[in-house]
């Protein structure tokens, strides 16, 4: 292979020792910076899948510094020389049959290793391990926050309240669809993400093998608030996770009150409206919509005499709203479990909706 220029084979030595290094870096140095937990995994699916991202930043590097490292030194080997005339002509070179072999057939088969290992792993994610059957929970996104249903449990649990909630050690699918627009379930610990798309239903199959509280993200843009589409995941031992689950059982059975309206006061509702309400609705005309309808003269606009559930604008029917969430062709509004809103907050939040005529 004439031509490749003085000191091609010493320039080809130190990016292999390079290589080498960013090898053993990734291998055997601490990357926890990179992939938090990846000495712990937080899942038997986390080995896996940071097995990937290495196997990637071995390959890759390797690449990445062979091509840099011979781009810079061929720049340098094949420069200008001082003194040659502007229209001189480089070094022309073409065929070198065995380098051109080599370069083809290693990336094409580190791609297909790297096929296979996926497969293996997204089986994995997408069937679980096994005919091993642990727990079903379901995650249902919504417009600005996370849905986690269990089963036996008539009630939901909301990302914006109260964290999910996951057994130490047992084999788990997680069900994932949306009720509006699509959005992301992301636990950046676990590496695992799944889009919650309308419609459809995909699943995690995962086993948590480290307790903790863990992020949850939206991942995907999904509106005005999705930056605040957050969530946490609590992974603990068994017997916690079910004295959980009880109490859930315990309060969902003892159920909700009806809300007495008397003695909400404007001012704090005013405040709390801020706090709740304002990513999604503005006081100003209905038509001024944000996610949901402007609320300014909602008990006596003319051009809409109803609510949007087809009853007159009274005290007790817009409380109804707050109080069980609304969903239609205009939108969907979560319900007061998942807003955090006690019978005390739907009071004040009632005065002060009354106090826009
Ligand atoms: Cu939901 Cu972004």
């Amino acid at each position: 292979m004439k031509g490749l220029g003085p000191g091609f084979w010493s320039v080809t030595l130190l990016l292999t020792v390079i290589s080498l290094v960013n090898a053993w870096y990734f291998l055997f140095g601490s990357i926890d910076w990179i992939m938090p937990g990846s000495t712990n995994p937080v899942a038997n699916v986390t080995y896996d899948i940071d097995g990937l991202f290495k196997f990637m930043a071995v390959f890759g590097g390797a690449i990445c510094i062979y091509v840099t490292g011979y781009v810079i030194y061929f720049a340098i080997a094949y420069r200008a020389r001082a003194g040659e005339p502007p229209d001189a002509v480089g070094a022309a070179l073409h065929d070198a049959p065995t380098l051109e072999f080599w370069w083809t057939a290693l990336p094409t088969l580190l791609l297909i290793v790297l096929t296979g290992l996926s497969i293996v792993v997204w089986y994995k994610i997408q069937f679980g391990v096994g005919s091993a059957t642990g727990l079903t929970t379901e995650v249902i996104g919504h417009q600005f926050y996370f849905e986690f249903r269990y089963p036996g449990l008539k009630t939901s649990v909301f990302s914006k309240t109260e964290p999910m909630h996951l057994p130490l050690g047992v084999p788990v699918r997680v069900l994932i669809t949306s009720s509006d627009v699509i959005h992301q379930f992301w636990v950046p610990e676990i590496r695992l993400k799944q889009a919650a798309v309308p419609g459809l239903v995909q699943n995690l199959n995962f086993t948590p093998l480290r307790s903790g509280t863990f992020d949850i993200v939206c991942s995907e843009f999904c509106g005005v608030d999705h930056s605040k589409m957050q969530g946490k995941l609590i992974i603990e031992p068994v017997a916690a996770f079910n004295k959980w689950l009880d109490g859930e059982k315990q309060a969902a059975a003892a159920g909700g009150g009806a809300v007495v309206l008397t003695g909400g006061t404007a001012a704090a509702g005013k405040a709390l409206f801020a706090q709740k309400c304002a990513a999604c609705h503005q006081i100003a005309p209905f038509d001024q919509r944000l996610v949901g309808p402007g609320l300014l003269h909602i008990t006596d606009d003319p051009a809409h005499p109803t609510l949007v559930t087809g009853l007159t604008p009274t005290p007790d029917h817009i409380a109804a709203i707050l109080q069980n969430g609304f969903s239609g062709p205009i939108g969907t509004m979560p319900n007061a479990q998942a807003n955090g809103l006690a019978g005390q907050d739907i009071a004040n939040l009632v005065a002060y909706l009354d106090s826009l005529k």
